[in-house]
């Protein structure tokens, strides 16, 4: 998401960031990485920790019912209400739905039900994070978001894996840091294009440090609901963040048959380097995994007039013709940690 407001400081459960004792340690391996000069990923295999699939899924996730802190036009519902009433449930073939109240019509400027859920678990450096979906939310109004997010924000990181708004039809990768964190020019090559290059919040300017795919309309929305969607890895170490997209007909084996081998898998979308550009140890801290879909609101909101949209924003969020295809629909989602 890329505006968050204090509000949503004094809803995130606070953790116990005291119990993360080896600040010292985590800053001499980040040392002896950095020397090493390469963004290679570490060798190593990766070994299964979380399986998020049509039987644990919503099991896994806590669902945030408070006021959007983005300032969308939605009220987030409690997870029995997302079942029984179809925001978040499993398909009878499995594959799990994360959407928006199509049913309800509303006054334009009334909120629609939507879902925000957060992992129950935190994950930290050494992850490797792969979501396999079939099709995810687009339209005038929608903005979703596939992300990661530390608690006391900015100070532990967030990282955005999916997310656009309205008829967007490519993805945005960011970053958000809360002390010095840049991408450098001498980036490393990347298939998306960089729009930002400042991943610190300061002075007021929150819009962190991305990539967009706009070279690919597959990544995104529409795009990639014809074509079945795909997968989105992203591996987190503190060599550096680096993000993968595959079209369905492009997923490698490794990640099919459950072992994935990043270093296999070519030029990534994105890639958020550590070493002298960003002390990724320090930025980027135990961080939940977040699903959700606002409306209007900070981004969607803004950008609706220049988006192609009719009408208002809120008269999009009242007819809820307009979201029929505004689902996540997912096969799975998986963590794997370094072994
Ligand atoms: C689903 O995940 C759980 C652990 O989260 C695992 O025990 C179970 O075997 C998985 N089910 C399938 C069908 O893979
Ligand atoms: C859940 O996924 C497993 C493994 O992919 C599959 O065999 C099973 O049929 C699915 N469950 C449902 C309810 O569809
Ligand atoms: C995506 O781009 C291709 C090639 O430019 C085009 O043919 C197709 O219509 C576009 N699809 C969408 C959904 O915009």
């Amino acid at each position: 998401m890329q505006i968050i407001t204090t509000a949503l400081l004094a809803t995130l459960p606070l953790t116990a960031l005291a119990g993360l004792p080896h600040v010292g340690s985590l800053r001499r391996r980040h040392f002896d990485h950095a020397r090493k000069s390469t963004l290679a990923t570490r060798a190593g295999t990766f070994k299964l920790v979380d399986d998020y699939n049509n039987s644990t899924f919503l099991d896994m996730f806590d669902f945030f019912t408070d006021s959007d802190p983005t300032h969308g036009r939605v009220t987030f519902v409690g997870k029995e209400e997302a079942k029984s009433s179809k925001l978040a449930f499993v398909q009878d073939d499995g594959t799990i739905v994360l959407g928006v109240d199509d049913q309800t019509v509303l006054q334009a400027g009334q909120n629609r039900k939507s879902i925000h859920i957060n992992s129950k678990k935190k994950y930290d450096s050494g992850s490797l994070f792969i979501a396999d979906m079939y099709s995810m939310p687009h339209g005038c109004g929608t903005w979703p978001a596939y992300w990661t997010v530390g608690d006391d924000w900015p100070n532990n990181g967030e990282i955005d894996i999916v997310e656009g708004v309205n008829e967007y039809t490519f993805n945005q990768i960011t970053a958000h840091t809360g002390s010095a964190c840049q991408i450098p020019s001498t980036l490393a090559s990347t298939v998306g294009r960089v729009v930002g290059k400042q991943c610190q919040t300061i002075d007021g300017n929150n819009a962190g440090c991305a990539f967009v795919t706009d070279h690919d309309n597959s990544t995104y929305g529409h795009g990639f609901n014809m074509n079945g969607g795909g997968v989105y890895a992203h591996i987190w170490d503190e060599d550096a963040i680096k993000v993968w997209f595959f079209t369905r007909q492009a997923i490698p084996d490794d990640i099919n048959k459950g072992v994935p081998n990043p270093d296999s898998w070519g030029t990534p979308s994105a890639v958020f380097p550590g070493g002298d550009s960003c002390n990724i140890a320090e930025n980027f801290k135990q961080h939940n995994i977040v699903f959700d879909i606002t409306l209007c609101g900070d981004w969607a909101g803004a950008a609706y007039a220049s988006s192609g949209c009719p009408g208002t924003c809120d008269q999009a969020v009242a007819d809820p013709t307009n979201f029929k295809v505004a689902k996540f629909k997912i096969k799975s989602l998986k963590v794997y940690q370094q072994s």
